[in-house]
């Protein structure tokens, strides 16, 4: 079987991550509390129980706080952060007082946004830089040129982007020399645009669809590792109240039950693995804090492997609410 892009760039991590975007407890500017250290202290002691090695985060996450709590976690366990591959994203701008909410892949915020994320995270370099949602006024070469500068200084040893297309991909590696390692795009039961896009080439149907054509497909001939964000789609089909929600919502949640009954495993585990069957060998970012959540989820490397084509393609109609064309 394939080993994910990431293995095939060198840089040996989990199958799972862990995102980290609710360690900092609330997206406003009050301090960090004794619960927000408490959470995330067993949330990373649950994933490092099963194995997780893989973090992720963004610059903007809880106002900077969940790396901030991360950070202060990472300074109170010498040797730990070697352990890790830590990931984290910049590019994204709030509103303030003068400026509305924007992107920018813009040098100056790049280079600027990495000497933040270390001094939160209490490290001197980041194993992987993302951007994190494509800025129209991106120009390729400025991303380039800051680039070059963090590879030069020490400060991050990958890149990456997250919520692109294949052309927008191809367009920034017409400047960029370091290769793109990974791709966090939404994808999940509750978020089927990545399947549906391409079952439904040449066909009307297909016009509902919103997921840009052949992202998958390149990402998989470029050793790109797709990351999925939001994977567990919040535990709507693990556990979640389901009331209100559609019938396909419903009879997956049921379904999904069903299988972890007779596979003698976790709601989770179900459905983690079903994503991570796909041939691009999808890495979950999953986003529980909650321990038993993150314990949960051990099972999905081993239900991936195993999952049928049948019980695949059961959960994918299901959860699309209609037979395939
Ligand atoms: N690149 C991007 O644009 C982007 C966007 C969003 C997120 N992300 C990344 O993706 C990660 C995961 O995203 P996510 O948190 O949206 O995804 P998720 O893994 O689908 O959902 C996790 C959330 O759902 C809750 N949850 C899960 N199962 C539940 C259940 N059975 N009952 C009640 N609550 C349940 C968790 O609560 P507990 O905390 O209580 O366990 C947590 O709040 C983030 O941490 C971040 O790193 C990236």
């Amino acid at each position: 079987m394939k080993t994910m892009s990431l293995e095939r760039r060198g840089i040996t991590t989990s199958r799972l991550a862990l995102g980290c975007m609710g360690l900092g407890g609330s997206w406003n500017n009050d301090p960090l509390t004794a619960e927000d250290h408490k959470r995330t202290e067993a949330a990373v002691e649950a994933a490092l129980s099963i194995g997780i090695t893989m973090f992720d985060h963004a610059d903007v996450y809880c106002m900077t706080k969940s790396e901030q709590v991360f950070g202060e976690l990472l300074a109170t366990q010498p040797g730990l952060r070697e352990q890790l591959v830590i990931q984290s994203k910049c590019g994204i701008r709030f509103a303030d007082e003068h400026n509305p909410k924007r992107f920018d892949f813009s040098k100056e915020h790049i280079l600027a946004s990495v000497d933040g994320i270390l001094e939160r995270l209490h490290t001197d370099y980041l194993d992987i830089l993302l951007l994190h949602r494509p800025d129209p006024l991106m120009e390729p070469d400025e991303v380039a040129e800051a680039f070059n500068q963090l590879v030069k200084s020490g400060k991050v040893r990958h890149f990456g982007v997250s919520n692109m297309s294949a052309g927008q991909m191809n367009f920034l590696s017409s400047a960029v020399v370091q290769p793109l390692v990974v791709n966090q795009l939404e994808l999940s039961l509750a978020h089927l645009d990545f399947l549906d896009q391409g079952v439904h080439v040449n066909q009307k149907a297909g016009l509902a669809t919103n997921f840009a054509d052949d992202t998958l497909e390149y990402c998989q001939i470029k050793k790109v590792q797709v990351q999925a964000w939001s994977p567990l789609a919040k535990g709507i089909f693990s556990g979640r109240s389901v009331e209100g929600k559609s019938e396909a919502v419903q009879n997956t949640a049921k379904l999904v039950s069903k299988l972890a009954k007779a596979k003698e495993t976790t709601p989770e585990a179900i459905v983690l693995g079903w994503l991570m069957r796909h041939p691009a060998k999808i890495q979950p970012i999953i986003g529980a804090s909650n321990p038993e959540r993150i314990r949960a989820c051990e099972d999905a490397v081993k239900i991936a492997d195993q999952m049928s084509r049948e019980d695949w393609y059961e959960l994918y109609t299901s959860a699309r609410g209609n037979d395939l064309p």
